[in-house]
């Protein structure tokens, strides 16, 4: 019997909230912890290797710890992304570096960078363990690389190409994605074809919901998407829309955009470049080009169209978010 999704969010929010995390001190190291953790996350993540697992004819019960340390792992991505990006807000709240501290921000994400291997080595996987650890490592080195990467290409004179910008993401974003469907079909016990179909889905998918969070974060909504609106343009970011811009953009252009502003006024000015060179919709050409490749690869991971149709439908409700 396929899941249907809210059922699986439920239970996602179920297991995360058993969580001990009240009853431990000291809770100035995992207060911010419960703060990140609490509803508000799209738990993407935890559902792809939930479906992935039920896809594979796995149970979503034995799955659970797997996509539950998944999760606790992308949050303490983003405790760390914050500090780096300087983001002021996260799901509409203020982010953990300015609510306590940037110190509290890295610790408080140390600790759930434990939890998470804490929580997938409490599942009963016996001689799966070693292959789940083997993948969730290597995505987790991975998004370090992305990050690092991201980091260096914020410098003013490290010109990035749409190659090396997309491998970027991929290491940063879509990894993690791909490794929550890997997990999930290793549970699922599914064969070495449909692993990789699956996890080519993930990537793909990663790389459309990427370049869509670059779109949200300039063109979005604050309220709905959660986040500043204009923060990477705040900071510099290669993101998709720049690296567009650039390629098209005549020397006048190119200097208004780099030139410096206060925060409100430069998304104005930059978005207003972007809206003059069509990097709007170059944007929603490439998530629409990427999207159709996971797709592609998702047919791919089980001859049943039928039972694939969740996955597929979950991917196109992520195409349509705002948040
Ligand atoms: C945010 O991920 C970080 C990116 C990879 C863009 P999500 O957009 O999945 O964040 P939450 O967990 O739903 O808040
Ligand atoms: C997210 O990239 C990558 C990781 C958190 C590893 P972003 O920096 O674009 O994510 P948001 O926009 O802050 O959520
Ligand atoms: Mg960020
Ligand atoms: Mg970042
Ligand atoms: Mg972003």
């Amino acid at each position: 019997m396929m899941k249907n999704t809210d059922e699986l969010l439920q239970r996602i929010e179920t297991e995360l909230e058993k969580l001990p995390l009240e009853q431990i001190e000291p809770q100035g190291l995992y207060a911010p912890v419960r703060y990140i953790l609490e509803d508000g996350g799209k738990r993407i993540r935890p559902l792809l290797c939930l479906l992935s697992a039920d896809l594979c004819g796995g149970k979503v019960s034995e799955a659970l710890p797997a996509a539950i340390a998944v999760e606790v792992f992308h949050n303490f991505t983003l405790l760390h992304d914050d500090i780096m990006d300087r983001a002021p807000m996260r799901r509409g709240r203020p982010t953990v570096h300015l609510k306590w501290s940037e110190n509290s921000a890295i610790l408080s994400g140390d600790a759930m960078l434990i939890f998470a291997y804490q929580i997938l080595s409490s599942g009963n996987y016996a001689e799966l363990l070693p292959e789940l650890l083997a993948v969730f490592n290597r995505a987790a080195m991975e998004v370090c690389q992305g990050q690092q990467y991201d980091m260096e290409f914020e410098r003013t004179d490290r010109e990035v190409s749409e190659a090396e910008y997309l491998e970027m993401i991929r290491l940063k974003t879509s990894v993690l994605l791909a490794a929550a469907l890997e997990m999930g079909a290793i549970v699922g016990g599914a064969s070495p074809a449909e692993r990789r179909a699956l996890y080519d889905f993930g990537v793909n998918l990663g790389l459309a919901f990427q370049i869509q969070d670059d779109l949200l974060d300039t063109y979005g909504d604050a309220e709905t998407f959660g986040k500043a609106i204009g923060g990477d343009i705040a900071v510099g970011k290669k993101t998709f829309l720049h690296i567009a811009a650039m390629a098209a953009a005549s020397a006048e252009q190119r200097a208004a955009i780099w030139a410096p502003g206060d925060m409100d006024e430069k998304l104005l000015r930059v978005r207003g470049i972007y809206d003059a060179l069509g990097v709007r919709s170059a944007a929603e050409a490439a998530i629409e080009r990427y999207f159709t490749r996971a797709l592609a690869s998702l047919r791919r991971a089980h001859e049943d169209a039928d039972r694939l149709a969740v996955l597929e439908k979950y991917a196109y409700s992520l195409l349509k978010r705002t948040k």
